[in-house]
């Protein structure tokens, strides 16, 4: 029986039962063949998402407002100065008024706090777009993608190597919810969120996978069926790229490393990829790199996310 998501937000996958992802994976899949045969599916004709974005985007504004597009809505982008959220006005009247003009929020920030107050005073739902802390929507498509590739998740191992970042710390939580291993490698000061990792902990004793957190990138990428990097400094860090680099060297995503993989091991980013730091062209160019499938399902699986909660 499907699980009614209509209303719901998605502010972390934390908040999403294994019944509700795997409910998001049929449905992008279900999206993704209409679509790439041409099969008209307007399920929210009429209706309006706004997306709001603090920091700039590639993939998720253009995604997303095609997504909504083809669904037969209608997607309105805000830029950092175009409201008077956080500024003028503050959270709790906005969200009570774009609840009265819209049907849904997709909104990029970066205090985690904000997207939390958003839904908690809207009475749409809100998605989250990606935050400091978190980037739901990119890790259920990572989810969705290596369900494509290898027809399964459960007893897979995942090595995420760099920084424990917002993309860390949603792996945690996607990988642990649907039971497959995971081993971060971090540089020791860089580490992922205590309270997340704890909480992932939890979630993959009960699904009786496994999540490991430590410093050694070859040790981490030993017999990997995925490697996932990310960029060392994330956005609102520019300043810090030069040292973080220093930190960050040894673990950069090059065929060196990669050799201690399976060798049927795909290489996933979630784009956009700082060449030459955590990744080489000979990696993110190769038959194992599957980087433009993966930005290609955040259409499908938001398109199927906005379906189901809007
Ligand atoms: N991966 C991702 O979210 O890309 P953008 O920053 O381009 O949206
Ligand atoms: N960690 C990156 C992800 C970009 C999609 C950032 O926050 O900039």
């Amino acid at each position: 029986m499907a699980v009614n998501m209509k209303g719901k937000s998605l502010v972390s996958i934390n908040d999403l039962t294994l019944e509700e992802i795997n409910q998001i994976f049929d449905l992008s899949k279900t999206l993704k063949e209409k679509q790439l045969t041409g099969e008209p599916h307007k399920i929210l004709e009429g209706k309006t998402l706004g997306m709001i974005f603090s920091k700039p985007s590639t993939r998720t504004r253009i995604s997303f407002q095609t997504g909504i597009y083809q669904l037969g809505g209608l997607g309105m982008y805000f830029g950092p100065n175009d409201l008077q959220l956080g500024k003028s006005e503050n959270i709790h009247d906005t969200a009570k008024v774009l609840s009265r003009y819209l049907n849904g929020i997709m909104i990029r920030t970066f205090s985690h706090q904000d997207v939390i107050d958003l839904a908690k005073y809207a009475s749409i739902p809100v998605i989250n777009g990606l935050t400091d802390l978190l980037h739901p929507c990119q890790v259920l498509t990572d989810l969705f993608t290596i369900l494509e590739k290898k027809g399964k998740l459960r007893g897979l191992k995942m090595a995420y190597l760099g920084d424990g970042n917002n993309m860390a710390h949603s792996l945690l939580h996607g990988c642990s919810k649907v039971g497959m291993d995971l081993t971060l490698a971090t540089p020791s000061n860089y580490k992922p969120d205590e309270e997340i990792v704890k909480n992932s902990m939890e979630n993959a004793k009960k699904m009786g996978s496994k999540i490991e957190i430590i410093t050694d990138p070859v040790e981490a990428v030993k017999d990997a069926d995925i490697i996932y990097t990310d960029v060392w400094a994330s956005m609102g860090q520019e300043a810090e790229a030069e040292e973080r680099r220093k930190h960050f060297v040894r673990y950069q995503v090059n065929p060196g490393l990669v050799k201690h993989a399976k060798e049927d091991y795909i290489f996933m980013h979630c784009l956009p990829a700082h060449r030459g730091d955590e990744v080489v062209d000979e990696v993110i160019d190769s038959t194992n790199s599957v980087v433009f499938d993966e930005a290609e399902n955040r259409l499908h699986v938001q398109k199927a996310i906005m379906a189901l909660v809007m």
